[in-house]
């Protein structure tokens, strides 16, 4: 359903519907599925019902395109705080950061300075930065972003979007680093100048780039894949990859969205397999959830189940 998931990416970065739909009780109701709670304490507390499962975690704070120095520093004082508390907690979680959310739009020397203080107090507390991917006018200067900090540490990992055209040429460029690196389909509209329109394409060229990052020579110190999605198939035909190869399990995780496919999730970790699970939580939740439920249509229909169920 195309034209679904266009006017939903569209509404995402609607101010007016964002403003009205947030007061709404049935759409903060439905919110839930995704996300544990507006704070950090309660996506902790969510990490800490996975653990027994064996299922690692990722907390982001939700956010983005902020525009004002104090919500910079508000946001990396919150994450400072939240690489403190997961230490304290003895949670395997890491955390996730989008550059706008640090001032990649107003000031890219501030950004990377704030991103320099959260890989600083993640390397006191053993812990892991990733930096999410935005829309395609951010790649270049995320990828600049993340390469600069590469140099300096192992600790930081990046998203990288298979609908892109130009994914295949900044994984070849991002090998010889030894890269973390997070594969996902992709989340925003983008023109099919820039991104493949068809989804079998995005899920070939998916397959294609995780099949590069895991072969022997893509295997550098530092480097690790996250196959970052809820595609059953795709992941079933990645996993028998795997072990056709003998990847070692060291050079892989899985890693999934929190609420999206429980089952699935559950699966994997009973087989022994390494999942992470990214949880979402924070105020700013609106086009987050747009881009949810553009993902699936039938996520529309749950909506208005919990208005009128
Ligand atoms: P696809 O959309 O084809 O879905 C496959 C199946 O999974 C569906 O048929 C359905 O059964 C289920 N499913 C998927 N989404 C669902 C939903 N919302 N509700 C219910 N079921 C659903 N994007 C980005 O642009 N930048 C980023 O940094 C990140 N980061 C990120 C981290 C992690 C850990 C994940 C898993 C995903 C992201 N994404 C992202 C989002 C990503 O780009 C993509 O939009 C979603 O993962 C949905 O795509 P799938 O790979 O799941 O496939």
């Amino acid at each position: 359903m195309p034209f679904l998931r266009h006017a939903l990416l569209a509404a995402s970065t609607n101010p007016w519907l964002r403003d009205h739909a947030t007061k709404t009780a049935f759409v903060r109701r439905s919110v839930a599925r995704f996300m544990p709670g507006e704070h950090a304490a309660d996506a902790l507390r969510a990490a800490q019902d996975l653990e027994p499962q064996g299922i690692t975690t990722i907390l982001t704070r939700l956010g983005e395109n902020l525009t004002t120095a104090a919500e910079f520093e508000d946001v990396t004082a919150h994450y400072l705080d939240v690489l403190d508390r997961i230490a304290a907690s003895g949670l395997d979680a890491h955390i996730s950061v989008k550059p706008t959310q640090l001032g990649l739009d107003l000031d890219p020397a501030l950004c990377e300075k704030n991103l320099e203080r959260l890989i600083a107090r993640a390397g006191e507390r053993r812990n892991f930065v990733w930096i999410d991917m935005e829309g395609s006018p951010y790649v270049d200067r995320t990828i600049a972003l993340f390469k600069r900090m590469r140099q300096r540490t192992p600790l930081v990992g990046i998203a990288l979007q298979a609908y892109l055209y130009r994914t295949q040429n900044d994984v070849e460029s991002l090998i010889p680093l030894g890269a973390a690196i997070r594969i996902v389909k992709g989340a925003y509209l983008e023109p099919p100048d820039v991104a493949f329109p068809k989804k079998a394409d995005v899920d070939g060229n998916f397959f294609t780039l995780c099949v590069r990052l895991l072969a022997e020579d893509a295997r550098r110190p530092g480097a690790v894949l996250h196959i970052a999605t809820h595609d059953v198939s795709l992941t079933a035909r990645l996993a028998a990859h795997i072990a056709t190869h003998e990847v070692p399990s060291s050079a892989y995780e899985f890693a999934m969205l929190y609420g999206i496919q429980p089952g699935q999730q559950a699966r994997l970790a009973r087989e022994g397999k390494r999942l992470r699970v990214l949880i979402s939580y924070g105020e700013h939740w609106f086009p987050w959830y747009m881009r949810r439920l553009a993902e699936r249509p039938a996520n529309v229909w749950f909506v208005l189940r919990t208005i009128f169920g």
